[in-house]
C-alpha cells in the first residue's frame, strides 16, 4: 500500500478537515517557533556553519559594463600573506539565472561580461581578511566593448518577450474605440524605477565536497528543491549529488529564488581547492549581481461610459532585461481580473538593456503594476467626481472579464468598503489641498489589492514516533514568513497536537521535494502536503482504533473514540508515517484566484519642505483561510512596509554610461527604516476557498504590498493637488 496521499486539485474541496479539528490550534496569533532561536542567536544561517579546513573566497566583479575580461592577475596578489588561489574557470558562467538562462563561459581567465559588476573570480585565503584585501587588489584586464546602458536612449527598440506568467501582449476588443467613444477617460503614463529585494540577510554560500563527488551546499535559498537542479545542471553534475542546506533565511523577497553566483563560485573553487569554500556577498555585490526588479514605464488607460460604467483598460508596459532573458515584470497580471471593461490591451515589451539581470521581487507584476493602475483609477474617479469606493461597487465585475469564468472567491468591494469604516474615509475632503494641520497638508488615499493565487507541487513527511510526537519534514523553506509555525499548526490540529509536540524539519532537498517559498504559494501549497499526510495517519490512527476516522476525536495527544481513549504514543508502537503531496489541477482552469485587499493611507506633505510621511495606514484583506493570525499580519506588514518604499524612497540608479548602480548599498538605497513607518493596522476578512486546496487558505506573502504605493500617491495628490506620476514620489518632485 503506498505511504503517499496525493492530490491533484481537479476539484474543490468542500470540507476542510481544518474547520473539524478538535486541538483549536489553527488560525491562533502564536508567536514564531524558532523565534527563540532566532534571537539568541542559535538559529545557524548559510554562512555561520563551523566547518573544519574552511577557506574564504572573496568574489571579484567587474568595474566595466560590457565587454571581455583578458585576464584576472593571480600573481598580482599571491604575494598578499594568507592568499591561497585565485579561481577563474567556473565551469558555467552563470548570470544568476532564476529563468534558466545561463550561458557557457569560455577558456580560462576570459569571460564575457554583459553587465557592470559581474563575478569573474573568487579570491581564497585563509581568512575573510586576506581574501577580501586580494580580491579588491587584484588586477582584471579587459577589453570593454559598447553596450546599452540608457533606458531613455534606447526605449524605442523593443522586442515582444516569450509568455512569462501571461502572455506578453493580451487583445479583447478594441481600446482605441473605447477611448474615442468614451464619455470620461484617463490616459496617463507612470514610472517605476528598479528595485532591489534588500533582504537583511546576504546571500552566502559554504560549499563542502565528498570524496564521493557529492557536494554539500550551504547556502541561503528560498526554494532548494529547484535551486539544487540548477545548482547541479551549473557544475555539470547530476542532481542527486547536490544536497542544498537552506534552515533559515534572513529574507529573499524574490532575490533568492534561483541561485546566484556565489553558489556557483564557492562549489567550483571547493572543488578546485579540494577544501569547503565559504562565499559571502558584501552588499554591494548583492546589489549588482543578484537581481532587481525591473524599471517600468506603464501607459494606463481607463474609458467610461456616460452611467459612469468602464468599457475599457489599456495598460501597456516597457520593461528592461539582459539581451536573451525572457523574464519580463509583468505588470498586467493584475490588470486582467481586477478592472472590468469589455475592450482590453495589456502588453508588456522589452528594453534590452546591458544591466543587470532582472527578475522576481516581491509580487513580481502587480506591486508595481497596481501603483500605475490604482492611480491611474484615482485619476479617472477624481475627473469623474467619484468616491473611488463607490466607482469599484459599480464596476466590480462578476466573473473574469477574459477568460469568463467565477472567481473562486472575491470579497475586493467588501475590503474596501470594512475599511473605509474604520479608517473614517467618510472624513476625507475629496477636493485636494482643504486640509492642514500646521505647516502639514494631509490627504488621504485609498488603492485596491489584488494579487494572483498558486498552487505549487509539494510535498511533505509528517511521522508519530512512540511518544506519541510529530515531526513534519520537507525541502520548503521559512523565510522569516513563518512556514516552521503555520506547517506545525495545520499538523497539530489535524492530529490533536499542542505546538510543542510537533517538530518542523525545513530547508534540507534530502527531506521530501516542495516548491518552497515564493509567489506567495509557501503556506497553501506546503500546508496542503502536511494536511495530506495528515489525513493519512487519521486513517491510519482511526484503523488502530478500529473505528471510521469520521468518529475519531484526537486531542491533546489523545485519541479518542467509541467512549475508549489512548495515547497516540501507545497507539502508534513504533511509530507511523505518512507522506502528502499536492499538486495543482484544473482548479486553477475553472476558478480565477486570488487574495484581495485594500489600502488606506493617511500622509501629511510638509507645505515648505515638501517631506512626504505616512501617518496612518489601514490593510483589510481576504485570503481565505487565515492560518495564524499573527504570522500573517506581519507579512501584511512586511508587504506595506515595502509599499512605502516602493511610493516614496526606493530607486536603483543605474550610471547611463556603463550601467553601474550608483546607490548600491543600503546607505544609498533608501528602504523605509522605523521612522518613516507609522502604527499600520491589518485586518483580515474571514475567508475560506475550497477551490485553492483542502486548507482554504490563499496566498499572502505578497499581498500587502500590492496596490500599497498607490494608496500613498493617491493621499499625496489629495493633500497637495499635486499628481507625481513618476515613483519614487520624492521632495524634488512636490516643490
Ligand atoms: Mo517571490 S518575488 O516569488 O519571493
Amino acid at each position: 500500500m503506498s505511504n503517499t496521499n496525493s492530490l491533484k486539485m481537479d476539484k474543490p474541496v468542500p470540507a476542510s478537515l481544518l474547520d473539524s479539528g478538535s486541538q483549536g490550534i489553527i488560525g491562533r496569533p502564536l508567536d514564531r517557533k524558532e523565534g527563540p532561536l532566532k534571537v539568541t542567536g542559535q538559529a545557524t544561517y548559510s554562512a555561520e556553519y563551523q566547518i573544519p579546513n574552511l577557506a574564504y573566497g572573496y568574489l571579484v566583479g567587474t568595474k566595466f559594463g560590457r565587454g571581455k575580461v583578458t585576464n584576472v592577475d593571480a600573481d598580482s596578489v599571491r604575494a598578499i600573506p594568507g592568499v591561497i588561489d585565485v579561481v577563474t574557470d567556473f565551469k558555467t558562467f552563470l548570470q544568476n539565472s532564476q529563468q534558466g538562462g545561463e550561458t557557457s563561459a569560455p577558456t580560462q581567465g576570459v569571460q564575457d561580461v554583459h553587465y557592470f559588476g559581474e563575478i569573474v573570480a573568487i579570491v581564497l585565503a585563509e581568512s575573510y581578511e586576506a581574501a577580501r584585501d586580494a580580491g579588491i587588489r587584484i588586477k582584471v584586464e579587459y577589453e570593454e566593448a559598447e553596450g546599452r546602458f540608457d533606458f531613455e536612449a534606447h526605449k524605442d527598440e523593443t522586442t515582444k518577450p516569450p509568455p512569462n506568467n501571461i502572455p506578453a501582449h493580451f487583445k479583447q476588443g478594441d481600446v482605441e474605440k473605447a477611448m474615442a467613444d468614451a464619455a470620461t477617460s484617463v490616459d496617463v503614463t507612470y514610472t517605476t524605477p528598479s528595485q532591489n529585494s534588500s533582504a537583511m540577510e546576504p546571500h552566502a554560500s559554504i560549499a563542502v565536497w565528498d570524496e564521493d563527488g557529492a557536494l554539500t551546499l550551504y547556502g541561503s535559498y528560498q526554494m532548494p528543491t529547484s535551486d539544487k537542479t540548477q545548482l547541479a545542471k551549473s557544475l555539470g553534475v547530476k542532481d542527486k549529488k547536490v544536497r542544498i542546506i537552506a534552515p533559515y533565511i534572513g529574507g529573499g523577497f524574490g532575490s533568492k529564488l534561483g541561485i546566484a553566483p556565489e553558489s556557483v563560485a564557492a562549489a567550483v573553487a571547493a572543488k578546485q581547492l579540494g577544501r569547503p569554500v565559504k562565499a559571502v556577498m558584501t552588499r554591494p555585490q548583492v546589489f549588482e549581481t543578484t537581481v532587481r526588479r525591473s524599471n517600468t514605464e506603464q501607459r494606463v488607460r481607463f474609458s467610461v461610459d456616460g452611467e459612469g460604467k468602464l468599457t475599457g483598460v489599456g495598460h501597456e508596459t516597457l520593461t528592461s532585461n539582459l539581451p536573451g532573458e525572457g523574464f519580463f515584470e509583468p505588470t498586467g497580471i493584475g490588470t486582467h481580473f481586477a478592472y472590468s471593461g469589455e475592450n482590453r490591451l495589456i502588453n508588456h515589451d522589452l528594453v534590452e538593456l546591458d544591466w543587470l539581470l532582472s527578475g522576481s521581487m516581491r509580487a513580481p507584476g502587480e506591486a508595481v503594476g497596481m501603483m500605475a493602475t490604482e492611480a491611474a483609477l484615482d485619476e479617472l474617479c477624481h475627473k469623474l467626481g467619484v468616491d473611488p469606493i463607490d466607482f469599484w461597487k459599480q464596476n466590480e465585475p462578476s466573473e473574469d472579464p477574459e477568460e469568463k469564468i467565477p472567481f473562486s472567491t472575491r470579497q475586493l468591494v467588501r475590503c474596501l468598503e470594512e475599511g473605509a469604516e474604520s479608517f473614517g474615509w467618510s472624513k476625507r475632503n475629496a477636493t485636494p489641498g482643504q486640509v492642514r494641520d500646521g505647516e502639514w497638508m494631509i490627504g488621504m488615499g485609498v488603492a485596491a489589492a489584488v494579487r494572483t493565487n498558486m498552487l505549487m507541487e509539494s510535498s511533505a513527511k509528517v511521522a508519530i514516533d512512540a511518544n506519541g510526537r510529530a515531526t513534519v519534514s520537507s525541502a520548503m523553506t521559512d523565510i522569516g514568513t513563518g512556514s516552521y509555525t503555520i506547517l506545525g499548526q495545520i499538523a497539530g490540529e489535524l492530529l490533536g497536537l499542542p505546538l510543542d509536540q510537533v517538530s518542523v524539519v525545513l530547508g534540507d532537498t534530502d527531506l521530501p521535494d516542495a516548491a518552497g517559498s515564493g509567489g506567495s504559494w509557501g503556506a497553501g501549497s506546503s500546508g496542503s502536503a502536511v494536511y495530506l499526510a495528515c489525513e493519512m495517519l487519521r486513517e491510519k490512527l482511526a484503523k488502530a482504533m478500529g473505528c471510521d476516522p469520521e468518529t475519531l476525536t484526537l486531542k491533546d495527544g489523545q485519541a479518542i473514540a467509541d467512549n475508549r481513549q489512548v495515547s497516540l504514543g501507545s497507539l502508534v508502537g513504533d511509530g507511523i508515517e505518512a507522506i502528502g503531496s499536492i499538486a495543482p489541477g484544473k482548479m486553477e482552469k475553472d476558478r480565477k484566484q486570488s487574495s484581495y485587499g485594500a489600502h488606506f493611507v493617511e500622509v501629511g506633505v510638509n507645505a515648505t519642505t515638501g517631506e512626504v510621511r505616512v501617518r496612518r495606514m489601514l490593510g483589510v484583506f481576504a485570503a481565505g483561510r487565515i492560518l495564524n493570525a499573527k504570522t500573517a499580519r506581519s507579512q501584511c506588514l512586511g508587504g506595506m512596509t515595502f509599499g512605502i518604499g516602493a511610493a516614496l524612497t526606493e530607486d536603483l540608479v543605474h550610471d547611463p554610461r556603463n550601467g553601474k548602480l550608483v546607490n548600491h548599498d543600503l546607505g544609498e538605497y533608501h528602504v523605509p527604516v522605523n521612522a518613516d513607518v507609522p502604527q499600520i493596522e491589518v485586518h483580515f476578512l474571514e475567508e475560506r476557498d475550497q477551490f485553492a486546496n483542502p486548507i482554504h487558505a490563499k496566498g499572502i506573502g505578497e499581498l500587502g504590498i500590492s496596490g500599497c504605493g498607490a494608496a500613498i500617491g493617491n493621499a499625496v495628490f489629495n493633500a497637495t493637488g499635486i499628481r507625481v506620476r513618476d515613483y519614487p514620489i520624492t521632495v524634488d518632485k512636490l516643490l
